[in-house]
């Protein structure tokens, strides 16, 4: 059946990881997948979400299907998070809310819908961005294409050609913004800058698309990490949001997470609503409950949400002190200046290394990052940092 098939290539991230595992070298690290590790590099399961596991086992649930949509208590308080108690689409009962299949599923799923109901084709998105956007695009009868965005000669954002990109595309179209903690780039706008972006936006009518996957990580701060989502839905734009649990609850495996609509009224919010489901069943039918169950008692349970809010500061606070690190160990051993190391945000380092040298430090030293040279800072610990130093300053005096 099968034999017209042909071998495809590795995924650009998760293909990456497996060759890590696949690795023998004994000082082999993974700088390539975004997922949290503590200070011994081990994979951290946040305590709010133990003891909110403990809380939901005791209480000897059913496992029920939570309905299309998913479960209202979860999209309720992922809606809440996301645009502020005072939004005036919440108010208005204008924003349809799916729970789904976290960051990825979400952006798939907002994909279908416009593939079927939006007048334009096209996602415009920044360059750089996360490896997997465009194919999530394209896979859902998409095209996509790009805005300048970074600005490889400082490191930073080239506002002004952001700007005259999004003056130039034609009006309404759909433009990907990344909410806070660029990925791959850590190169956010500033406050000022995002007011800029959403007056043009507004001007030319286009759709706010934005993907939000670091709430609360890149800052330790909710509400500045969703500056950029209700800044642009006061201003009376409409954003589809994609929220995703996987970090900042550590809910990767889970996949939990949330899409927004903001709609024009209620009853538009109603039918939008009718078809984001009519989407959902074929597909996937109902999102997974374990997750949302986690997230809301961790939500609503005052303690919990403290302690959540104090874990968020510890991961936050642990790769700014991991970006200091990096930053003072390759300025001390290359004759270079890295300040764009500590100048970034999130959970990315946009290294500046060129495709040449990532592959030799794959091959040479077992240090696995993505071809455009994207450093994960989380998986950067007191164990690995001076052999990530080493052998990156190595590489660049050779
Ligand atoms: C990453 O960019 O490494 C993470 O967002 C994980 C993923 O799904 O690619």
């Amino acid at each position: 059946f099968w034999s017209g098939v042909e071998m495809g290539p590795p995924d650009n991230i998760f293909g990456l990881v497996e060759a890590f595992k696949n690795s023998t070298h004994p000082n082999k690290v993974n700088l390539a997948m975004g997922a949290y590790r503590d200070e011994y590099g081990n994979p951290y399961v946040l305590n709010c979400i133990k003891k909110a596991e403990k809380i939901i086992l005791d209480r000897n649930l059913d496992k029920e299907y939570a309905g299309m949509s998913g479960f209202a208590d979860f999209c309720a308080d992922a809606a809440k998070l996301t645009f502020g108690e005072d939004s005036p689409g919440l108010s208005d009962g204008r924003i349809a809310t799916v729970q789904s299949i976290s960051g990825t599923g979400s952006l798939y799923l907002a994909s279908t819908f416009f593939a079927k109901f939006y007048p334009h084709k096209v996602v415009y998105h920044s360059n750089q961005t996360w490896g997997n956007h465009a194919q999530v695009f394209k896979s859902a009868g998409l095209e996509a294409n790009t805005y300048t965005y970074y600005d490889k000669s400082t490191c930073g954002l080239n506002a002004d050609g952001m700007l005259k990109d999004l003056r130039e595309l034609p009006s309404g179209s759909i433009i990907l913004l990344h909410a806070s903690a660029h990925n791959p780039t850590g190169v956010d706008p500033t406050q000022q800058q995002w007011r800029d972006i959403g007056k043009v936006l507004k001007e030319k009518g286009h759709l706010p698309f934005i993907d939000m996957a670091y709430q609360g990580f890149a800052t330790g701060d909710l509400d500045r990490d969703a500056f950029a989502v209700r800044l642009l839905e006061r201003e009376g734009l409409q954003p589809v949001v994609t929220q995703s649990c996987a970090k900042n609850l550590g809910l990767y495996g889970e996949r939990t997470g949330a899409l927004h609509v903001v709609t024009a009224s209620k009853e538009e919010k109603d039918r939008v609503m009718s078809q984001i489901k009519i989407l959902i069943r074929p597909t996937y039918s109902n999102p997974p409950i374990h997750g949302a169950r986690l997230a809301v008692e961790v939500w609503r349970n005052k303690d919990l949400y403290k302690e959540w809010l104090a874990e968020l500061k510890i991961m936050s606070g642990r790769i700014s002190d991991m970006r200091k690190a990096l930053q003072l160990g390759l300025e001390t051993n290359t004759n270079r200046k890295w300040p764009h190391i500590t100048r970034q945000i999130g959970m990315f380092c946009y290294s500046g290394l060129e495709t040449d040298q990532v592959t030799l430090l794959r091959e040479e030293h077992a240090i696995f990052m993505t071809k455009d040279g994207r450093i994960s800072m989380v998986s950067l610990s007191n164990n690995n940092i001076e052999y990530v130093v080493n052998c990156i300053s190595k590489l660049l005096i050779m």
